[in-house]
Order: structure tokens, then sequence, then C-alpha cells
């Protein structure tokens, strides 16, 4: 069980039933994280944010205080969190990136291109020269490097260190290199490298990737000004109040920056940023036996909060109590201790935790899903079976 904020509890509390399911996200909470996450990171370490984890344009402009820039990974990204935070920097990443879409960011001016392929730094060169004459346009190539046996191991999402769509193998991450550095395209600079290998990584594993990206990378005997080690901080959906070790993990990238003075480190996390800061609250619908089990059915489900069917947990969770019950037919509770919460999907895959510690829940009472604030609402399939969308509410309490 995971108790909201009260700010959270309260607004919950305050809706009509009728105004269920609603996102509800505590933007002074995430101001306190990203300010710590900020505070934890030494000199030349710069923090984007990676937009894909929650685009909500309240949520990019509450981080606007504490990152140096946004990861975006699509046209639509770049647009999207152009508008919503005009005028910060902007790092273009992302397989499969169109003609249209890199002549869009060139036409933005966007700060940095994370190149996936020989293939695209072609075109990107072509485009360059063509749509930005005067400038040169400064590119990372996305390099997919192998890492000691077992650093991976533990995450939840490898995207790196195995055979995969993303980035380049070293050996064409160095002949990209040396293309940029001999003159073969006038038009791009060379700026740094980029690699994003897994998320869900403990604070030892990416200290790792860290050190393992940045010796590959000033190892290339070219000049390089940036390297950016990806995102990917843990978030633990089982132990929701163990957070990553921000304060050591930034301890180990001073260290790193120490060895490599003139080297800028960045990092792109998404979820760890935001995760935190959202809550999916909905009500008991009903409640229900089956074959020795109890289940409840909740208004909404797997399609506004997808995150479980994903990522295969139990999204972490908290009753809230109603006692009033204003209809005049009996009321269903549970007679057991563990209930599982399902939503209304017409699929067993709607399940958003199972077997939750939930003695007496009862129809109309409150449920608030915790961790909901990345890879959520965003990530989910709306329109399956047609049910109302979810109420949006960003609570900010500016400080006292
Ligand atoms: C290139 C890149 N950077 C950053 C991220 C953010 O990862 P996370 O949300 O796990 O921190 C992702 C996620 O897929 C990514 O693909």
């Amino acid at each position: 069980m995971t108790d909201p904020t009260p700010a959270v509890r309260d607004h919950v509390m305050s809706l009509l039933a009728t105004e269920l399911p609603a996102y509800v996200y505590d933007l002074t909470a995430l101001r306190t994280d990203a300010a710590a996450v900020r505070d934890a990171l030494p000199e030349r370490v710069e923090l984007y944010y990676a937009a894909k984890a929650n685009p909500e344009p309240e949520i990019l402009t509450a981080l606007a205080p504490y990152v140096d820039g946004y990861e975006v990974s699509s046209g639509g990204e770049l647009a999207h969190v152009a508008e919503a935070v005009p005028g910060r920097p902007l790092a273009f990443g992302g397989p499969g990136k169109t003609p249209a879409e890199l002549t869009a960011a060139l036409e933005r001016g966007v700060d940095r291109f994370h190149v996936e392929s020989g293939h695209e730094l072609c075109m990107l060169a072509e485009l360059a020269r063509r749509i930005a004459p005067g400038r040169r346009v400064a590119v990372l190539p996305r390099v997919n490097l192998p890492v000691a046996d077992g650093t991976l191991a533990g995450s939840s999402l490898a995207m790196g260190g195995r055979p995969a769509p993303f980035g380049m193998d070293p050996a064409h991450a160095v002949e990209a290199v040396r293309a940029l550095t001999d003159g073969t395209y006038p038009h791009l600079e060379l700026r740094g490298i980029h690699a994003h290998l897994a998320s869900g990584l403990e604070v030892p594993e990416q200290l790792e990737v860290a050190e393992t990206v940045v010796a590959w990378a000033t190892g290339l005997g070219v000049p390089l000004a940036e390297v950016n080690i990806g995102g990917g901080m843990t978030v633990d959906y089982a132990r929701p109040e163990h957070r990553f070790g921000w304060a050591a993990y930034g301890s180990g990238l001073a260290r790193l920056t120490e060895a490599h003075p003139g080297l800028t480190l960045r990092i792109e996390p998404g979820r760890a940023l935001t995760a935190y800061c959202g809550w999916y609250a909905t009500e008991v619908l009903d409640v229900k036996h089956s074959h020795g089990e109890e289940f409840a059915v909740v208004r909404g489900g797997t399609h506004h909060l997808r995150t479980p069917a994903t990522k295969g947990h139990d999204q972490p969770c908290s009753v809230l109590p109603v006692d009033a019950w204003p209809h005049p037919w009996p009321r269903p509770g549970a007679e057991g201790r563990r209930v599982t919460l399902a939503g209304q999907l017409c699929t067993p895959k709607d399940i958003l935790a199972r077997r939750v510690p939930a003695p007496g829940l009862r129809a109309g009472d409150r449920v608030v899903f915790a961790l909901a604030g990345a890879y959520a609402w965003n990530i989910s399939h709306h329109d399956f079976l047609m049910h109302p969308r979810p109420g949006f509410h960003f609570l900010d309490t500016p400080p006292a």
C-alpha cells in the first residue's frame, strides 16, 4: 500500500464519483524531487528530461527551472515540447527519424541530434547542407556498446548491449565519428557520443554504464565536448518507498568528470523524474467472488494506466474508504483480506494489482494508484471499449 500525499488525498476525496477516474499530479512534489535531483548532480553534468515519460505541458513547465533541456524522440514530441517550453534546448533522438522530422528539427534550430545509423547521418548531412548551410549542426552518434556481463541483467528494458534496433554497433559508430571528423560532412559537427543502454538500473549499474561509455568515447582519440549517458534510473514498483540513489550517483559522476576535465556529461532520465508525482484515482464499481478469489472492478483500467500490464507488475495503491452509499440496492464488499483490482475491459489482462491487502473493500470506496506519473496515460490504449477518458488535475501549492 502506498499512501497519497495529503494534497492528492484531499483532492481525490473532493471529486464526485462521476469525475473518476482521474489523473492527479502533485506538481509541488515534482518540483521538490526535481530540485533534489539537480542538487545531487555535480558541475559539468547536465540534466535533460526525456519527454516521452510524460509530456503533459504542466509537467514540462514545472520541470523547466531544474533541467538544462529536453530529449524528444519524434517530430510530434519536438513540436509539442517546443510549444510547451519555448526556447529551451532540445536534443532530438530516437530510431527511424524521417526526412520530414529532420527537416522540421533543422528549421527549429534543434541543439543536438542523436544519430542512430549511418543512413540517418547521410540524410541529416544532406538536409543540413540545404536547410542550415550557415551553421554546423551538433551531432552525437548513438552507440550500442557491450557492457560487462551482468550489468544490464537487472534492467526492466534493455535497449543496448545486445542486438537491437537502437544506435550503432561500435564499429559503425567509429565510422560515423571518422566521417564527422575527416571533412566528409562539413555542415555537421561531432559534438560527442550518446548512449542509452537500458532502463531500470540501480546506481552501481548506472555508474558502470557511464564509465564504459565515457572510456569508449574518450578512447576514440578525437576531441569531444560531451558524452550523453542516457536515462534509465530505476523506479521500483514493488518497493515504491525505495528511490534511486541520486546522491551516490552524483558522487560517482563527479569522480568521472574530475577524471576528464573539459568533458560535459549529460543524463536524460524520464521515469525517475516524473513517476512519483502522478496518481491514478478511481472508484470501486463492483466486488465479487470467483473460484475462491475476490475481485474488485474499478472505473477505468489498463486502457488508462497500462504500466502494470506492460511491465508485468502490481501497481502500488491505497484504498480511501467512502462510508456513504447513495444507492437503494445492497452494497457489495470483500469478505477476505486480499482483493485483485481489475478494470472495466473485457480482457483478463486488465489487472491493475493482484491480491492487494484490502480487507472489507466495498463498492464506492476509492482506490488511488501511485507511481502513475510516467509511461502511464500516454502509453495506454485509450480507445479500447470507448470508456470516458479520465479527468486531469494538476495540484500546485506555491511554497509558503
Ligand atoms: C534514448 C532514450 N533516452 C532516455 C530515455 C528515458 O528512459 P527512462 O524513462 O527509463 O529514464 C529513453 C527511454 O526509452 C530513451 O529511449
